[in-house]
């Protein structure tokens, strides 16, 4: 073989590789069986050897980090490890602070501990007995993998701690992250220094871990026996004593006008920092005032992040395509020249819907300036109208679904008396091609099934093989056949075989979810499957269309009722459900047996002194109460405060029920 033909197959191979790389790394989607990837590395390294000349810094002998041969054991995490809501500008920080006057209903002082938010990977440290004995990545947020061995490498995170003070059981959380200059060396690997800490971390062999420079700052407890401190602030103090990293630029801040002000600060030094910011955290520093204010179902109530603001660059609109939600919703998406924002490089920017396109005069051809911040999706912020060629034409909007051809619609909201500024498909559910695999994809997902070797790429292409037409089809599939499909090797299709049968037992909350329902979010699945507690339940329910019922439920309104049965009244909706339930195993919700309030209804009337009603009505749930929101038969007690509705009063005493006041229920609670 001549040495050019050597090399351009070199070169293939090692451009395949650093794509499975990619696949592995930055979309945690490995297409290649672990002896497939181990085999064309060989190959490499052979040719390396046999022939001199081929010398490349790709090569997998200067490359840090390779793929791991082997999926880490799952650990359930004590305390769930959630996200932060975000804020970007100052009336989001206000939103946030009356939110929390609100659930607190009082004007308790609070102040705020300040810090940077690194853009790193959070990992979970269990000491026990002074000694670290797991430590954990972040996973779904309700189960991570155990690589203690690995983060054991990191000199910043300490494996014994010889202190007085140190509790004899907590989890110790914060942010693993690379440095700057240390990307440097390797950048030509990864995509950012963020998936570089996450490719070093899930290595199977710690050594391959500890080739790269990784960091670990300290920020909070997860699990922890009972509460050892006041102030968040002064668990960070106790965390340098014990030995470790806590972020310099740490503050304790009084007000939103002081937070604005460090932002703005902080903003135009973070360039100079060794490490990546995306934004500063402030948390509610009096950690009895966290306690009391709790968690939504994906972040606390008493913390945000403050994003800093974007990053933002030229370039020109290729083409506009209609891209189709699991809702039916048609979002008009940009394709443009590729262009590097900061650091990351942008081909697709979201145009929202049909009305952004009219007001800011979107065109194909169109030289436009994109912004770019966090993870957020890139948008176009406005046209340079002055570069528009003269023959370019107003782009128009499809009528129709370009997926099924159906009619599409702006549904009139009653209560703002506006045309909605979506257009949607009008076809159900699985009729129209688009939708149905948006849904299969909803399905599969993190806070769904978390099928995780099923990604949307492989639904697509099942799809596409007939394999994959309804969600139900996932737990029919012939391995046999997919074995034989290029990229996929007897490993892989094992693993996805596990992750099939692994995702089998599923939370209602979780399969409720799942079915993708419009406005039947995370939130919303988790009051209905409290509310009514099975699977058996749930079916008999949605027999009978009774989703009125669900009125009862504090949070549940008309939007919700009206979406559950729309999505219900499609005959092919109601079987899905059916046949999943014969496959799957879904749990009943775990009650708490133990609640002082078991099985104890509750409702309330009028204002409550010194506390919301979100947190009056969180504090019966966790006593394992059950909070209505109309008086029925069913209502065991009425709690009345300051100026209650007459009406309800009367209603509850010619039923019979129990009228008490806040102080009697603090009494029933101890
Ligand atoms: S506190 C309940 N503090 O941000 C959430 N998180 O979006 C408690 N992060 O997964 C997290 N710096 O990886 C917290 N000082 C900080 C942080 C921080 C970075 C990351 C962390 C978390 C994500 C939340």
């Amino acid at each position: 073989m001549k040495k050019t033909e050597i090399k351009k197959n070199y070169l293939l191979k090692l451009k395949e590789l650093s794509k499975h790389n990619k696949f592995y790394y930055d979309d945690s989607k490995p297409a290649i069986s672990d002896i497939e990837y181990d085999n064309l590395k060989l190959d490499i390294l052979k040719l390396e050897e046999k022939y001199n000349f081929l010398k490349n810094k790709s090569s997998p002998l200067n490359v840090v980090g390779f793929k791991p041969s082997k999926t880490f054991e799952k650990y359930e995490h004590k305390v769930q490890m959630l996200s932060l809501s975000n804020a970007f500008n100052k009336d989001d920080l206000i939103n946030f602070e009356k939110k929390i006057y609100n659930y607190l209903n009082s004007k308790d002082y609070f102040n705020y501990s300040v810090e940077p938010k690194i853009d790193g990977i959070s990992a979970s440290l269990t000491y026990i007995d002074k000694k670290l004995i797991y430590g954990v990545s972040r996973g779904d947020g309700k189960f991570g993998e155990i690589i203690t061995e690995n983060l054991k490498t990191i000199d910043d995170i300490p494996k014994f701690i010889n202190k007085k003070s140190f509790p004899n059981e907590i989890e110790i959380r914060g942010e693993v992250f690379i440095k700057k200059k240390d990307f440097l060396k390797i950048k030509d690997n990864f995509a950012n220094p963020r998936n570089a800490a996450s490719g070093s971390l899930r290595q199977k062999d710690p050594a391959e871990t500890r080739k790269i420079p990784l960091n670990f700052i300290a920020y909070t407890y997860g699990y922890l026996q009972k509460n050892y401190f006041k102030y968040q602030s002064d668990f960070l103090k106790e965390l340098k004593k014990w030995g470790f990293k806590t972020n310099k630029e740490n503050r304790i801040l009084e007000n939103i006008d002081e937070l604005i002000k460090y932002h703005h600060q902080f903003e135009k030094i973070r360039f100079e920092l060794d490490y990546d910011v995306d934004g500063l955290v402030y948390k509610i520093n009096n950690l009895n005032l966290q306690s009391r204010l709790g968690f939504t179902s994906n972040s606390p109530r008493w913390a945000i992040a403050h994003k800093f603001s974007a990053d933002s660059a030229n370039t020109k609109v290729l083409n506009i395509e209609i891209q189709i939600g699991r809702t039916g919703a048609l979002t008009p998406v940009a394709k443009v020249e590729p262009v590097n924002i900061g650091g990351v490089v942008v081909s697709n920017a979201t145009l929202h819907n049909e009305d952004e396109i009219i007001r800011k005069d979107i065109r194909i051809g169109d030289i436009v300036e994109i912004e770019r911040a966090g993870d957020v999706i890139p948008h176009v912020v406005l046209v340079d109208k002055n570069k528009r060629l003269k023959n370019s034409k107003r782009f128009v909007f499809p009528k129709i679904c370009p997926s099924c051809g159906s009619q599409t619609i702006k549904e009139y909201n009653q209560s703002t008396k506006k045309y909605d500024a979506v257009r949607r498909c009008t076809n159900d559910s699985y009729g129209c091609e688009k939708i149905a695999i948006e849904k299969i994809k909803h399905f599969i997902s993190k806070e769904a099934l978390n099928i995780d070797g099923l990604g949307k790429k492989v639904v697509e292409k099942f799809w596409d093989l007939n394999f994959i037409k309804k969600p139900q089809d996932i737990f029919k599939l012939n391995y046999k056949n997919i074995v034989n499909l290029d990229g996929w090797g007897k490993l892989s299709v094992n693993n996805l075989k596990n992750s099939i049968e692994n995702s089998k037992k599923v939370t209602l909350q979780k399969f409720i979810y799942s079915l993708g329902i419009r406005h039947i979010g995370t939130e919303n699945a988790k009051l209905i499957s409290d509310n009514i507690k099975n699977i058996s339940n749930f079916i008999d329910l949605i027999k009978s269309e009774n989703f009125e019922k669900f009125l009862n439920i504090d949070g549940i309104g008309e939007t919700q009722i009206k979406s559950l049965r729309n999505f219900f009244s499609n005959k092919l909706n109601k079987e899905i459900v059916i046949e999943l339930n014969a496959i799957l195993k879904i749990e009943t919700q775990r009650i708490k047996e133990t609640g002082i309030l078991k099985d104890k209804t509750f409702m309330f009337t009028g204002k409550l002194n010194g506390i919301s009603r979100a947190e009056a009505k969180s504090l019966i749930e966790k006593n394992s109460g059950i909070t209505l929101s109309s008086v029925s038969k069913s209502l065991n007690y009425l709690v009345v405060g300051e100026k209650p509705t007459r009406r309800k009063v009367e209603q509850a005493k010619s039923l019979g029920i129990n009228i008490i006041s806040l102080r009697e229920l603090k009494k029933l609670l101890n």
